[in-house]
């Protein structure tokens, strides 16, 4: 079903093919994925926390490179949330020094592949380097044609959902917006994620059956596949499992259920 050759071969210019079970005409236009499970990883082999980081970074790069290949046109991935900050210090550090490093080594191949990358989240509070090469790969890939890749950086869902409170009520007290026609769409042109569909599907990593303050609003109508699988050993056969859950999810409430689900 699957084609491992292509798909452990390293080099960027093959596209991995799409595996034959999964219907390309029903591929979720957005994922969404929170990807748990580095520490215990690194635990379950006597390896210290941050091997777990690294080895979630070639996870990362792993499954952008498949989600573009087989045609995906959004990503988005829970990188650090306003929480994370309540983590050791030495921990913290070593992510931000991790997202600065991978972000220097892989912009070039990123933009050659033509992902649009962009991070959402709080991005002040980052420190001035990281923001830095943010704002560069942000700009390099900003007119590029392929998968759009966004990082959650910073990100909190209740946070997010804060500040776009705060702008509508600005813009309402500046007499700019009748609060009356404050709807789903003016709300939603608020979020950092305005530009981009709702994901169809969370994929969310090491068994946790948690939201965890991720995309409150964007995954409202979101299908949920919870693997245990740990983040660091998530490969094309866990994103081929998660993409048939999707696709059988959709067959059964599609058609006649919907329909009659309106109607209630
Ligand atoms: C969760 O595992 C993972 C994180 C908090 C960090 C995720 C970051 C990466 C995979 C690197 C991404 C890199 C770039 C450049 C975007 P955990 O530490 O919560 O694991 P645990 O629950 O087993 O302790």
């Amino acid at each position: 079903m699957i084609f491992p050759s292509a798909i452990d071969n390293d080099d960027q210019s093959l596209i991995v093919p799409l595996p034959s079970p999964i219907d390309p005409e029903k591929l979720p236009q957005h994922i969404a994925i929170i990807m748990d499970g580095n520490g215990r990883w690194a635990n379950a082999q006597q390896l210290p926390r941050t091997m777990g980081h690294r080895a979630g970074v070639d996870a990362l790069k792993r499954t952008l490179r498949l989600c573009s290949d087989w045609n995906i046109k959004v990503l988005t991935v829970y990188a650090f949330s306003t929480e994370n900050w309540s983590r050791p210090k030495e921990e913290v550090n070593f992510l931000m020094t991790l997202f600065q490093r991978v972000l220097k080594k892989e912009i070039e191949a990123l933009n050659l592949k033509k992902v649009r990358i962009n991070f959402l989240g709080n991005l002040d509070q980052l420190p001035q380097r990281l923001r830095d090469l943010i704002n560069e790969s942000i700009e390099l890939t900003s007119s590029n044609s392929g998968i759009q890749f966004n990082v959650c950086t910073n990100y909190g869902g209740r946070n997010e959902l804060v500040l776009a409170a705060q702008k509508l009520a600005q813009r309402a007290l500046d007499g700019e917006l009748d609060p009356s026609l404050i709807d789903d769409n003016v709300f939603a042109r608020e979020l950092f994620t305005s530009r981009y569909v709702d994901p169809d599907l969370l994929i969310r990593t090491s068994g946790e059956r948690r939201i965890s303050n991720f995309l409150l609003w964007q995954l409202a109508y979101a299908e949920i596949h919870v693997t245990d699988t740990l983040w660091p050993d998530f490969d094309s056969i866990s994103l081929t499992n998660a993409l048939l859950d999707y696709q059988s999810r959709r067959r059964r409430f599609g058609g006649v259920d919907s329909i009659v689900n309106e109607k209630l």
